[in-house]
């Protein structure tokens, strides 16, 4: 199994290539993640070289799963919040390039963010995916709770609304 590792912000921004490759590769493939075609390799690199200050104010821990120096898939630990807030994270972009799909990649990345979110404390995971999505065949798989379902919540890649559904686990 692939090894999952915790970028620093400088090996991070030393990625930032590699990481976009990988959410371009995911939109192309039709990935609902945030994304509207056309879609090029500079709109993917801004979106990471964006999320650079939360990795460095430490609001964010990034996870990746790297095989011969390649980056094959990606996790966000999300641990900012209000003071009220602090014992929940919000799990996001978990990513997997299509080329290496269904091999307990998705599935290692989650358990590593779980592992990443309880050291910090928190005992509430949420995330949202395309309703019907791999990602939320993932998610019921660990155990993850519907929480509900929002009709027409994102446009998919190809601008057409699509329901999102929102879950949540208890640690
Ligand atoms: C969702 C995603 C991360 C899954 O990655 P993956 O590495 O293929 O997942 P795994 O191989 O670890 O699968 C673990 C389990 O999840 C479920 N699962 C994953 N993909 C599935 C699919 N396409 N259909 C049905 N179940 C699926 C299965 O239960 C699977 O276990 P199994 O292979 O033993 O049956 C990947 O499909 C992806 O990157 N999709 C595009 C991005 C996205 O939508 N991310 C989620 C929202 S941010």
């Amino acid at each position: 199994m692939i090894p999952i590792e915790t970028l620093s912000p400088a090996e991070a921004e030393a990625a930032l290539p590699d990481l976009a490759a990988l959410l371009h590769a995911c939109v192309l493939d039709g990935a609902s993640i945030g994304f509207v075609l056309p879609f090029a390799l500079p709109e993917a690199e801004a979106f990471w070289r964006d999320g650079l200050p939360a990795l460095r104010s430490g609001a964010r821990r990034l996870l990746v799963a790297r095989q011969d120096g390649r980056i094959l898939g990606s996790a966000q630990v999300g641990l900012a919040g209000p003071p009220n807030g602090r014992h929940r994270a919000e799990i996001t972009k978990v990513l997997v390039h299509p080329a290496a799909r269904r091999r307990g990649l998705g599935r290692a990345l989650m358990l590593d963010a779980e592992r990443v979110a309880a050291a910090e404390g928190r005992t509430l995971l949420i995330l949202d995916t395309r309703a019907d999505d791999a990602g939320e065949a993932l998610y019921r798989s660990l155990g993850y709770a519907v929480t509900g379902v929002v009709p027409d919540y994102a446009c998919s890649p190809a601008g057409v609304p699509e329901p999102c559904t929102f879950m949540h686990k208890r640690l």
